[in-house]
């Protein structure tokens, strides 16, 4: 049996202690050489014995130590603050905020969030270019003073609401090789940035840096370098006009799945060595970052119900030899109005695996699968290209890779309730 915590406080092993509140964020420990496979097999009987379906993700926390551990062996000079528009499940910000990382946040909810979490106010970006007046007040409020701007009329509502904050300039940079492309509606272009520090100034605002956002899912490491090589050049521009330029924020972009085109730590490579060239250690700038899905993506997997089933059946197909050609179109109880929305923009995100095993061996037939979602949306539909073993209804389906933009995009639309979240951490886990 697992453990279920409930408690205040849990010590592992080795270097964190966690403080992880009760009501939000229960976890259970893996012990006696229990896997998170095992925990689901555990999640679905409990279902099946219960008579119902309902979807479910668990989240791997050693996992999620493990990918904080690569960033700060591969980019020891720069801070992150985890986008919490990625995923804001308490839990994972919890764990992070104890492992040290900072937030960024898009909203006043975000920081609120975030500060009653533990964070402090130093440890929030408010990393959003376009704030409603009220919410540039809350930060005010809360003492958070780190935010960034790319046009004028931000500047006269923070010289309104918040004049004692700490500006970013975000400058627009080429995403032409990202999945989700940011640069056409956020960021000042490398043109603008004269006339904007210089309306800052008339405003006796304080503008301390420069970020940038190489757009999500990217998948060319030369775009950071392009990117630090243009901040240096929007620095030089501030200490110019007399700003003291010590912030460097490099935004997110990063992905943290396995099979990803990209590896992490070619990215990182890349941007050290542009660092070491625009940004040298002794020229005194703080580096962070806003890495969202490079954290999470992979620490969550889900578990779908298949909930109906209809099977096509073309005529004699000649390519096969003859054989009748079969396709299988499977409803599954979660869609892209749950949180499969990412699916919208990158349908190869996640592995679709047949739960149990069995339907996993070799020799067995595979088939144009369509997986559709559960509501009465027509574009209600995964666009990945899946080839399955047949299931049937009441079947389950593992997704993997499914922790970025998916719990924080969900609805609960034609009254399908959201799933839950399971997190499991392993007994003895060097956390
Ligand atoms: C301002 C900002 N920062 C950080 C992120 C996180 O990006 P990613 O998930 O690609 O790391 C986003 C994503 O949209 C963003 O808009």
């Amino acid at each position: 049996m697992d453990k279920h915590i409930h408690s205040e406080s849990v010590t592992t092993n080795a270097s964190v202690t966690h403080d992880f509140s009760p009501e939000n964020s229960d976890i259970d420990i893996l012990d006696n050489g229990k896997t998170v496979r095992d925990f689901i097999d555990d999640k679905i009987k409990e279902r099946v014995s219960k008579d119902t379906e309902d979807p479910f993700y668990v989240a791997n926390l050693d996992r999620l130590y493990l990918m904080h551990l690569r960033w700060v062996t591969n980019l020891p000079r720069v801070r992150p603050f985890f986008a919490v528009k990625c995923n804001n499940t308490p839990v994972v910000l919890k764990m992070l905020s104890a492992l040290g990382t900072g937030f960024d946040c898009a909203s006043k909810n975000e920081i609120d969030l975030v500060l009653s979490l533990g964070a402090t106010p130093d440890d929030i970006i408010y990393a959003h270019t376009i704030k409603p007046l009220s919410h540039i007040k809350y930060a005010e409020a809360h003492g958070v003073s780190r935010m960034t701007f790319d046009n004028e009329e931000e500047l006269l509502k923070v010289s309104l609401s918040h004049p004692n904050a700490k500006l970013i300039l975000r400058i627009a940079v080429d995403d032409s090789k990202s999945i989700l492309r940011l640069n056409t509606k956020f960021g000042a272009s490398l043109d603008s940035v004269a006339q904007l520090l210089e309306r800052a100034k008339k405003l006796e605002l304080d503008v301390i840096g420069i970020s940038f956002h190489v757009g999500s899912g990217c998948t060319d490491s030369v775009a950071f370098m392009q990117a630090i090589a243009d901040a240096r050049h929007a620095f030089d521009i501030g200490n110019l006009l007399g700003f003291q330029m010590n912030l460097l924020d490099i935004g997110g972009g990063f992905s943290g799945r396995d099979n990803y085109r990209v590896k992490f730590e070619e990215f990182s490579e890349v941007i050290n060595a542009a660092l070491d060239d625009f940004f040298p250690p002794d020229s005194g700038v703080e580096v962070i970052a806003e890495p969202g899905r490079y954290y999470v993506e992979s620490v969550f997997t889900m578990a779908v119900n298949i909930i109906a089933k209809k099977v096509i059946t073309d005529n004699v197909d000649e390519n096969r030899n003859g054989e009748e050609s079969r396709k299988m179109v499977y409803y599954i109880n979660e869609g892209l109005h749950g949180s499969m929305n990412f699916i919208i923009s990158d349908p190869c995100a996640s592995k679709v695996d047949p739960y149990p095993q069995r339907a996993v061996e070799r020799s067995e037939q595979r088939y144009v699968t369509v997986l559709w979602g559960p509501t009465c949306d027509s574009q209600d539909k995964l666009n990945g290209t899946y080839n399955l073993p047949e299931m049937h209804v009441g079947d389950w389906l593992l997704l993997d890779n499914i922790g970025a933009y998916s719990l924080t995009l969900s609805s609960d639309f034609n009254g399908f309730d959201r799933a839950d979240v399971y997190s499991v951490v392993t007994a003895g886990a060097q956390i």
